[in-house]
């Protein structure tokens, strides 16, 4: 496990631009609009099953090592998942928002489709360095793939990516203070504006913003780019990941909310969906 947490986001940010080169000219795009050198990460997402070697606690295993500690409990009962997000007392790092799929509630095909994958990764993998951006440990066909995907979007984009951020997340909050005022955008539809116009397809599920001030916190999205995935038998342009841009709200405590909205995360999710 990584000792330096800055190693391990810049191990996480390097894997997930190679496969979702719009992340990387939307962070240029934002750094040039803003005057703002540094963008703040406002939390990433990790996907895995909840198969006892690889579930939700071996993936937090390598966040609690650096200091982060567990926050947040949700269930996302359509989509058959189970999330925690995590906090570092530091709170310049990034929030970690990790879900896992509750295999045990797909069809025995998917489950068996599964199990191997899994069963093919070297246990000690689990716990290097590099895990948390290791990719795919199996081998799967396109068929595998398509018949994940027509029972569960997540466990085919798992089955194509692997162990990978799924996405990082820009903090809109950051640009309200220390831009010149010409620049000024601190709202979550100025950098809306800002994609669409450059070209960028936003996630309209649930609407372009999901959540609000009511819930304390505002989020968007891009729709996930197109990466070539190798099959056993075959190479396919599928969906790789996305870009989310978060606006957080103060509390009545006066304090920035720091959680997630179940709600809101749930469509989300569907920013990896074959458009
Ligand atoms: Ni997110």
């Amino acid at each position: 496990m990584h000792q330096d947490i800055n190693k391990l986001f810049q191990g996480l940010w390097d894997d997930y631009i190679k496969i979702t080169p719009s992340a990387s000219k939307i962070h240029q795009l934002l750094e040039a609009k803003t005057g703002m050198p540094d963008i703040i990460n406002d939390h990433i997402a990790l996907r895995t099953f909840n198969l006892e070697s690889v579930n939700l606690n071996k993936l937090a295993a390598h966040f609690l090592a650096l200091g982060y500690e567990q926050k947040g409990d949700y269930d996302f009962a359509t989509k058959k998942l189970t999330a925690q997000h995590f906090e570092h007392p530091d709170r310049k790092q990034p929030k970690v928002f990790i879900s896992e799929l509750r295999v045990d509630e797909l069809s025995e095909t998917a489950q068996e489709i599964i199990n191997k994958m899994v069963s093919s990764i070297d246990p000690q993998a689990i716990e290097s360095d590099n895990f948390l951006y290791s990719g795919t440990h199996w081998v799967v066909s396109h068929d595998d793939y398509k018949t994940l995907l027509a029972e569960s979007e997540y466990a085919a984009w798992m089955a194509a990516w692997g162990y990978r951020a799924n996405h990082f997340t820009v903090s809109v909050n950051n640009f309200a203070v220390g831009v010149n005022h010409l620049n000024r955008i601190d709202d979550l539809t100025d950098v809306n504006d800002i994609l669409k116009q450059a070209g960028f397809k936003l996630n309209t599920s649930g609407g372009e913003i999901k959540g609000g001030e009511d819930v304390c916190l505002a989020q968007s999205s891009t729709m996930a780019d197109s990466s070539e995935v190798v099959f056993a038998d075959s190479t396919v342009s599928i969906p790789s990941c996305f870009y989310e841009f978060a606006q957080r709200y103060k509390m009545v405590n006066g304090e920035y909310y720091q959680g997630f909205v179940a709600a809101s995360a749930d469509k989300i999710f569907e920013s990896t969906n074959a458009q």
